[in-house]
């Protein structure tokens, strides 16, 4: 095991802060991690992926463990599933386009999604009508403690709108090593529900679309609002959409007509909260390196040399404006470090 020094971790995260690590150590295989763990079992560490969730507001005094284990295989197969095992350091995209160059379906609309595959369970991600537990089958994660191995099946973690156990009371305590998923060979279900999803495939004049013409939408949805973090910083969504109670929905809407909503339940109601950042006035601001991106309100992006700190002051002064204006309080997605 090599363990280098402050190292920029600048290329690490999606967002391009250039917060240093006193100690940094890259993990290629799960030997070594729990090897790792063991002897420097003093330590506390901080567990690096793909760096798409987070924001760094300061230099990690923590041993970073950068993990970077690879490794796609098919792990079973039945006449209409494939259970298919990606290991945490695979590229979220990539492993995307692996399936759907063997014809697997079920992660077309998480296109493009950044990020890992090992922290794509820990917020469940999600888009355009479709989330990770819709095709989680189980992950395999390392206690950081005792070095045990569990396996975690669907019912353990606790999914929920970009939520999970391992961002709740398992918070720090396993590092993801693998997952699998359950995919289709054939017969797809595909959700083309989603309005951006049905206006693209029905410009392309395409009728009886393919998993592949469905990525192909959401690749195209994605690239005309999200910015592309190798060319600006971002780390997609900052905010949760929140869900409130239909009363308060009728108190906001009264003030508000124009509001979208999504219902959630008979008593609640999902806002897009990017509505709610565009109608403060957020929308495409920028303050030197930092601001709102200009094209989905959601998002806040580093321009250049941003510091973390600076993205973080302005994700307050946006939460404490909605709540002033609209009564609602928005949490972050992204994990602010
Ligand atoms: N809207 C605005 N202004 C904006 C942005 C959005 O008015 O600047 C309103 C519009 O009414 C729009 C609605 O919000 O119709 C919904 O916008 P969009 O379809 O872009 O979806 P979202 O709710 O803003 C969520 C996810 C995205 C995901 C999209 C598509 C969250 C926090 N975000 O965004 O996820 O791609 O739906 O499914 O749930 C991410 O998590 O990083 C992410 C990008």
């Amino acid at each position: 095991m090599v363990i280098e020094h402050n190292v920029s971790l600048q290329p690490f995260n999606t967002f391009g802060i250039d917060a240093k690590a006193k100690q940094y150590c890259n993990i290629t295989n799960t030997t070594v991690l729990s090897e790792i763990l063991k002897t420097k079992n003093d330590q506390s560490f901080f567990i690096l992926g793909g760096g798409s969730n987070m924001l760094l507001t300061k230099d990690i005094e923590a041993l970073v463990l950068h993990i970077n284990l690879k490794g796609i295989e098919v792990v079973n197969e039945t006449d209409d599933s494939v259970f298919v095992k990606a290991m945490a350091g695979e590229n979220w995209h990539q492993f995307v386009l692996w399936c759907l160059k063997h014809n697997y379906g079920g992660i077309e609309n998480l296109s493009l999604i950044p990020g890992n595959v090992g922290t794509s369970p820990i917020q469940n991600i999600g888009a355009y009508g479709v989330e990770l537990k819709d095709v989680f089958e189980s992950c395999e994660a390392i206690n950081i403690k005792n070095q045990d191995s569990r396996i975690f099946y669907k019912d353990d973690c606790g999914f929920d709108y970009r939520e999970s156990v391992f961002k709740q009371e398992l918070k720090g305590k396993y590092i993801i090593t693998s997952v699998t998923f359950k995919l289709s060979k054939h017969h797809h279900k595909l959700h083309t529900a989603y309005g951006a999803i049905k206006q693209q495939l029905q410009d392309l004049q395409i009728n009886n679309p393919t998993i592949k013409d469905v990525s192909n939408a959401v690749i195209a949805i994605r690239q005309s609002k999200l910015p592309d973090p190798k060319d600006i910083g971002n780390s997609g969504s900052f905010f949760k959409n929140p869900v409130i109670s239909k009363r308060q929905f009728n108190k906001l809407q009264a003030n508000f007509p124009d509001v979208p909503s999504y219902i959630v339940s008979d008593s609640m109601v999902k806002v897009p909260a990017g509505w709610l950042i565009e109608r403060a006035g957020f929308k495409g601001k920028r303050f030197t390196d930092y601001g709102v991106h200009n094209k989905q309100a959601l998002v806040l992006v580093n321009h250049g040399n941003a510091k973390g700190i600076d993205i973080y002051n302005l994700s307050q002064l946006i939460q404490k404006t909605i709540k002033r204006i609209f009564d609602i309080s928005i949490e972050t997605e992204v994990n602010i470090i």
